[in-house]
């Protein structure tokens, strides 16, 4: 009898045992069911149509971005809306209600409303545009990311909530925003950067001549990414003659009329004093100018707002200043490899230039007493006010530059222009750069100027050798030009080439 109350006490442990496997497989299996749920419910959200993302959007934008809403601004208003009304003079349009001039109207910062990234009910925050949007795509990389984590690592993974989106080419990060022309920069810290409640406002000043073809291209680089241009032109060369102001005439009759709305123009209309003696006072003048006045004419501006100032020929690539934008953590001031060529894209250089070219608005005004040329200059340590500022940032500032020597970030088109706009230049150029090749009449030659583009060749009679360059490479010329070949073939081959 003992016996046999024994043996059915084990037979009930055995079933005890037996249920608690069985539980544990329910539970264990469950959770599995669970983690595949949930990697589709992210599949479903990144790969959802644009009205599901819509929602998505307006879910983010309430909840996770904490936007205000519905401020009114009526100057913002009027300003968003410029670009439908088509007049004839500008000076009658209206962004601003007390009717100033082009050149006295104030620019109303605000910020970006677009929503960049992507908050997944998994936890993740995608950068969209970084981001593999098709569902097998993300879905293969999905399993091979979990496939690549230890158990370990995916415990903590499940405990911080941190999910990675699935990047699409040329992103990185744990959110996808990310370029490569940061990700193999001189960044220090990259691990540390973090996307932004809200984005910053990017300011983009420039002077400009005749430049058109590359301002255009400017434009649709950058337009999306940038939230005003401030132009400035003179009505003064370089050299002190009179010019005309041939960017208000096509600001005037519609030719900008596809980003008027982000341009603050600037006039510029004296000479400074000394200037037609020693150029480079000119050269000088032109960015202070620039800067001080387009500065002041901003409403709304943040201490962290990026202050981005090129030449007319220097184009920085949308992706890098987008990541100024987006992301906290990186350091300033910040350089930008360019591309460097001469008279088109087709006369490509060795290298890369490297300007420093932005900051935030906050050492613009602290360390370079607002003024852009000494952005520009790379002794930003000597300045007075570097060390105050440093101090004030809690950390070393340390300049660092977009892009690499074999990673451009931008273009930098040295006497991009048909031959007419390099005549042009010549005469126009400043008095300080010596020699000044406008000084000498077959240097101005038309025949001696198509043959430079021609031959590559410079005016003091040399010609540098040119590593290959092809239309199709990577980062050969400004998407837009590319886009519209017909149009800018001046620039992406060389006009002359078949020419004896
Ligand atoms: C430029 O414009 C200013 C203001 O209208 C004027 O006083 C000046 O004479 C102009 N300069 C030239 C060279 O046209
Ligand atoms: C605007 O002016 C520019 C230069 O003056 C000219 O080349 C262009 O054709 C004009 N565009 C229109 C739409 O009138
Ligand atoms: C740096 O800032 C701290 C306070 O944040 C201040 O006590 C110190 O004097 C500052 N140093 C310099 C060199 O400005």
């Amino acid at each position: 009898m003992g016996r046999s109350y024994l043996a059915v006490r084990m037979r009930i442990r055995r079933h005890k045992v037996f249920l608690l496997c069985l539980l544990g497989i329910c539970v264990i299996s469950f959770l599995h069911y669970y983690k595949a749920l949930h990697n589709i419910l992210l599949l479903q959200e990144l790969s959802a149509p644009s009205t599901h993302l819509k929602s998505l959007k307006i879910l983010i934008n309430d909840i996770f971005w904490n936007f205000p809403t519905a401020d009114f601004h009526p100057q913002q208003d009027l300003h968003k809306h410029s670009h439908l009304k088509v007049s004839v003079d500008l000076d009658v349009i209206l962004p601003d209600p007390s009717d100033r001039k082009i050149h006295e109207r104030t620019f109303v910062l605000r910020d970006d409303p677009s929503v960049f990234f992507i908050h997944t009910k998994s936890g993740a925050v995608c950068f969209g545009e970084g981001t593999d949007m098709t569902a097998s795509a993300s879905h293969r990389r999905l399993l091979q990311h979990h496939r690549e984590i230890s158990p370990k690592d995916k415990a903590i993974n499940a405990d911080k909530k941190v999910v990675q989106c699935p990047c699409r080419q040329g992103w990185h990060g744990p959110h996808c925003g990310i370029p490569t022309i940061v990700y193999h920069s001189n960044l220090p810290f990259k691990s540390k950067v973090t996307p932004r409640k809200v984005p910053r406002r990017v300011i983009n000043a420039i002077n400009i001549n005749h430049e058109f073809d590359l301002l255009h291209a400017r434009f649709h680089e950058l337009g999306d990414v940038v939230d005003v241009f401030l132009v400035c032109e003179s009505n003064f060369t370089a050299y002190g003659e009179s010019r005309a102001l041939l960017f208000r005439e096509q600001i005037v009759n519609g030719t900008f009329d596809y980003i008027k709305h982000k341009i603050l123009y600037i006039f510029l209309d004296h000479f400074p004093d000394g200037g037609r003696a020693d150029g480079w006072i000119v050269d000088d003048y032109l960015r202070t100018y620039l800067t001080k006045n387009g500065m002041s004419r901003l409403e709304g501006l943040k201490a962290d707002d990026v202050f981005l100032i090129n030449d007319a020929d220097e184009i920085p690539a949308r992706d890098g200043i987008l990541f100024l934008k987006l992301y906290d953590g990186w350091r300033e001031p910040v350089g930008i490899h360019m591309r460097k060529s001469l008279y088109g894209f087709y006369w490509r250089q060795f290298g890369t230039l490297n300007v420093l070219s932005a900051c935030t608005a906050a050492m613009l005004f602290k360390v370079y007493k607002g003024d852009g040329i000494y952005l520009r200059r790379r002794s930003y340590y000597s300045m007075s006010g570097f060390r105050e500022y440093e101090n004030s940032t809690g950390r070393i500032l340390m300049p660092w530059a977009i892009g690499s020597p074999v990673h451009y970030a931008g273009w930098h088109c040295s006497w991009c222009f048909k031959p007419e706009g390099i005549y042009y230049k010549l005469i126009s150029a400043q008095n300080g750069d010596f020699p000044r090749w406008g000084d000498y009449s077959e240097k101005r030659k038309m025949s001696y100027i198509k043959k430079l583009i021609q031959t590559g060749g410079w005016f003091d009679g040399s010609a540098p050798k040119y590593p290959p360059s092809n239309p199709k490479e990577h980062m050969y010329a400004p998407k837009f030009l590319l886009d519209n070949y017909e149009k800018y073939r001046h620039l992406l081959e060389n006009p002359y080439a078949t020419e004896k």
